[in-house]
């Protein structure tokens, strides 16, 4: 079973479903502009940390498209600066953008320097492809039984450029007949959950119910809940986890109620450079994602408001973290995987 793609390279263009209009629209951004591309990152029209660094790497490759080779220098300087400048937390962009760089760097005088980072940034796509697989292969050791599982935010196709991480070891584990049900945290204030990983789940077959964010405690006290899996943004080398606000929340509860906590992400989620959760810029977001809903106002607009995206999830609260490499158990140490 496979769901629609977060993005799509066809005819030189970059596809994205538009993830601000689903699930009530399905609608397409079609363009090879790195400057709407970045800005399609900024607005959430694509999101996820790995489909995030996939988009990016296409928009500094084509950043050349149409540009004269002695402009080729400034251009790509400016390109990789201003989709660097998207979105802090998610490691997979600086990746992804690197990766690009590198090539850029040691070939920019070959007359067909513009195919060249665009041959690089499909074969990223297609190692993330991989890496969902393999992510999904992994993850299947984590059942024991039929399962009730929680999840929150979106961490499935949408949210890479494969099948997802931690929603698609919950789809594998369901065509092997291991998920009962999935309880879908709507995740405030963008609601990634009730829109995004319903639409996905809705669409796999896969029985599941959206709940309000508060309401994770309750149907873990009435013994709802087996497991609790999310993705990540960032992983430290200790293991502290980068995930969206409020999988921290998550992860204290189930160790109050004794429920396994697991993160399922790529090795390209890990970032060495960073000891402990503690080094992890988070993102702060427009506060008017919390004074309006949808465009509508739903508070007073001067009223202040404080908006990480992301929080850091210790790592002592995390049952094991689930790679396209392995599973691995604490005590974690990423510095050689
Ligand atoms: O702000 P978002 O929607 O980009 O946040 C996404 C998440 O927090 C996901 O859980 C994470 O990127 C993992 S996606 C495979």
């Amino acid at each position: 079973m496979k769901t629609q793609p977060a993005i799509e390279f066809k005819n030189e263009q970059l596809h994205i479903i538009n993830q601000t209009r689903l699930p009530l629209f399905e609608e397409f951004i079609i363009t090879d502009d790195y400057e709407r591309i970045a800005i399609a990152i900024e607005r959430l029209e694509v999101r996820g940390a790995p489909a995030i660094g996939v988009t990016a790497a296409y928009g500094l490759a084509l950043s050349l498209k149409k540009i004269s080779k002695e402009k080729y220098s400034d251009v790509f300087e400016k390109a990789y600066h201003r989709l660097a400048s998207t979105r802090p937390t998610a490691v997979n962009l600086f990746f992804a953008l690197n990766e690009i760089k590198k090539v850029f760097d040691e070939k920019k005088n070959e007359t067909d320097i513009y195919n060249l980072l665009i041959s690089k940034a499909v074969s990223i796509h297609q190692n993330d492809i991989d890496l969902c697989d393999g992510i999904a292969n992994n993850g299947l050791k984590i059942f024991s039984k039929k399962s009730r599982v929680l999840t929150h935010c979106n961490a499935g196709a949408l949210a890479t450029s494969g099948d997802g991480t931690a929603l698609n070891v919950i789809r594998n584990a369901f065509e092997k007949g291991l998920i009962e049900h999935v309880h879908v945290d709507e995740t405030r204030p963008l609601l990634q959950g009730s829109r995004l990983t319903a639409w996905e789940l809705n669409k796999l077959g896969i029985p599941f119910s959206i709940n309000t964010d508060s309401t994770s405690a309750f149907l873990m006290q009435q013994n709802k809940i087996d497991l609790v899996i999310t993705g990540a943004d960032r992983i430290a080398v200790n293991g502290d986890t980068a995930n969206k606000i409020g999988t921290y929340n998550l992860a204290v509860l189930c160790h109050y109620h004794k429920i396994p906590f697991y993160i399922a992400a790529p090795t390209t989620t890990i970032d060495k450079n960073c000891k402990s959760g503690k080094e992890i810029k988070i993102e702060l977001r427009n506060k008017h994602e919390l004074n309006f809903f949808d465009g509508k106002q739903i508070t007073k607009e001067e009223y202040p408001a404080y908006t990480p995206a992301f929080d850091i999830t210790p790592n002592k609260l995390i049952t094991a973290i689930i790679t396209e490499k392995s599973i691995h158990n604490p005590p974690f140490d990423f510095k050689n995987v």
